[in-house]
């Protein structure tokens, strides 16, 4: 009986520290949940004042990514509002910002007064998370705007000072916002009818004042942020990976192009124009073309990886298709076989680690490869040439770190001193960076916590059931 009782506590133990858990884990996910439900209310104002005691717990330490971010008024907290996109694709007035989430969007608005027009609070005093709160840095410009009348006159004609534009740079670094910079565009609109009226509004945090400098996470990559690459040899040139914009009838001579940004897959193409061209010719040309997007040799591995720190860094692989003809060249008289056509960038993405919770994501290898195909074509062939473009993110099951042995621990990037996030206190404690006791008890302790595990399993509730059964029966 004795036995059975210490199991028995043991077991009430670990419930109490798995319910305690999850409570901390509802908590977050009730507190996301509110802010989508505000997202999706179409006045999008909290119809309740947030009692002071909730936020200030979830601002311990500062904003984590996703958080709302949090203004002080006549004493109060409430959420940092900016007219944003609901998930049913109007514009609500008073959304809340979400800590390191950026956002763009364009709503069009039906207008019959001016108070249907949405507005922004340039008076807001921000959180920063460490401390006072901290004020707009407003910039404001002047504009003229024709509005488009939609509907019928109004009794009154009137003069609105509308938001045209309003782009918010947020300042972070860490945990806490450093300073939010607004710049605005207004106009002086005069409203006979019933009007549409167009308005943005974008959300950016920056890292840093030099927005040459600007990472795209802190230390994994983030979702919707531009892959970066670099070119040369340490310290490496700094860019992002850039592929066509998508066109519909574009020709490629005069195509645009656009980041290729994390977590999100792209397809375009291009028209490319050949006149008079043999099939060497052709296939060296259109290859030129499609290298010509991708010209550098090393791809960023995090988001914040250090130009000047090369294990941060991966070299991208290139499979050159062949210029000249290969396999059966007589078939050249009538068409060009293996002619390059579409350039794939696969790019190989983990989840390597987590930083308070939130998982950290990884490049870990990129490659460029062509597709080719058979183009009808005779000596001087002139034709228009579909190329395309495809970037493949693929994510690949969760990488525990590398093995560290003991002559790599002086290395910087396994010193939790001098980095921002220490990846094996990530780990901890089932690394051997666990020091509190020795690694042996430490297994021990597991084997026996799981020994209760099975035993209270087997004694409890079905088992139980079971066994009674099976006694009757017997
Ligand atoms: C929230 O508190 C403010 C300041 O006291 C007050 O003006 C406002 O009416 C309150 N809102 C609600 C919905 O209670
Ligand atoms: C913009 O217009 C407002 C109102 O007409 C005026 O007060 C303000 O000085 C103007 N600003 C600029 C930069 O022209
Ligand atoms: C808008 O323009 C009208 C006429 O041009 C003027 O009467 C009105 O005061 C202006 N309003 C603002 C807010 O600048
Ligand atoms: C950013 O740069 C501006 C102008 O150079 C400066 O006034 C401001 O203090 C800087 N902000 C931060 C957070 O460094
Ligand atoms: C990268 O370096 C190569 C060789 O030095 C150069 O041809 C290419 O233009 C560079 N690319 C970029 C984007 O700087
Ligand atoms: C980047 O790496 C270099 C060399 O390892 C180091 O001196 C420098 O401090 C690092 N920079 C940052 C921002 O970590
Ligand atoms: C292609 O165009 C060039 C110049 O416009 C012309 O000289 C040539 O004959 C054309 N080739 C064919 C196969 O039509
Ligand atoms: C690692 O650092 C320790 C203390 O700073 C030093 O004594 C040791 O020689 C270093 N080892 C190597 C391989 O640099």
């Amino acid at each position: 009986m004795a036995a059975a009782g210490a199991p028995g506590i043991l077991v009430i133990g670990l419930a109490v520290m798995t319910a305690a858990s999850s409570e901390a884990q509802s908590v977050t996910g009730e507190r996301r949940d509110d802010w989508r439900s505000l997202r999706l209310s179409p006045s999008g104002t909290p119809s309740f004042n947030l009692s002071f005691q909730s936020i200030v717990q979830t601002l311990i330490g500062g904003y984590k990514e996703g958080n709302p971010i949090i203004i002080t008024q006549n004493g109060f907290t409430d959420y940092f509002t900016i007219p944003q996109k609901s998930t049913i694709g109007t514009c609500v007035n008073s959304a809340p910002v979400a800590y390191l989430q950026d956002f763009s969007v364009t709503c069009v608005t039906d207008i019959t007064a001016c108070s249907d027009v949405l507005t922004v609070d340039l008076n807001a005093q921000v959180n920063p998370g460490n401390g006072g709160p901290i004020t707009l840095t407003v910039q404001t410009q002047n504009t003229s705007v024709d509005i488009v009348n939609t509907g019928a006159a109004l009794p009154q004609a009137m003069q609105c000072d509308v938001v045209v534009s309003a782009d918010y740079t947020f300042i972070w670094n860490a945990n806490v916002i450093k300073e939010v910079r607004v710049s605005i565009v207004t106009a002086n609109i005069s409203l006979t009818h019933q009007a549409k009226l167009s308005q943005r509004f974008t959300a950016t945090f920056l890292t840093n004042n030099i927005t040459s400098d600007v990472l795209s996470g802190n230390p994994g990559y983030q979702v919707g942020k531009p892959v970066i690459v670099g070119n040369g040899s340490v310290p490496f040139t700094k860019s992002t990976l850039n592929v066509w914009k998508p066109v519909g009838e574009g020709l490629c001579s005069t195509t645009a192009q656009t980041p290729v940004l994390f977590g999100q897959n792209l397809f375009s193409g291009c028209r490319f124009e050949v006149v008079n061209e043999n099939c060497a010719q052709l296939r060296e040309k259109v290859l030129q073309f499609l290298r010509s997007l991708v010209t550098v040799n090393y791809i960023a591995m995090r988001g914040n990886s250090n130009i000047s720190d090369p294990s941060e860094w991966v070299s991208i692989i290139y499979e050159l298709p062949s210029a000249t003809c290969t396999g059966n060249c007589a078939a050249e008289r009538v068409m060009c076989l293996k002619v390059p056509s579409n350039m794939n960038i696969e790019i190989i993405t983990a989840v390597t680690g987590a930083v308070e919770g939130i998982p950290q994501e990884e490049i870990l290898a990129a490659k460029v490869s062509f597709s080719t195909i058979n183009v009808e074509c005779m000596s001087a062939c002139n034709l228009t040439l579909p190329l395309t473009n495809s970037v493949q993110l693929i994510q690949v099951p969760a990488q525990s770190p590398p093995t560290i042995t003991r002559f790599k621990t002086n290395y910087t990037e396994y010193d939790c001193e001098k980095n921002d996030v220490c990846w094996q206190k990530l780990a901890y404690p089932f690394t051997k960076y666990y020091t509190g006791e020795p690694y042996h008890l430490t297994l021990a302790k597991g084997m026996i916590l799981v020994f209760f595990f099975i035993s209270a399993a087997v004694l409890g509730g079905p088992w139980n059931r079971i066994r009674k059964a099976w006694n009757r029966k017997v």
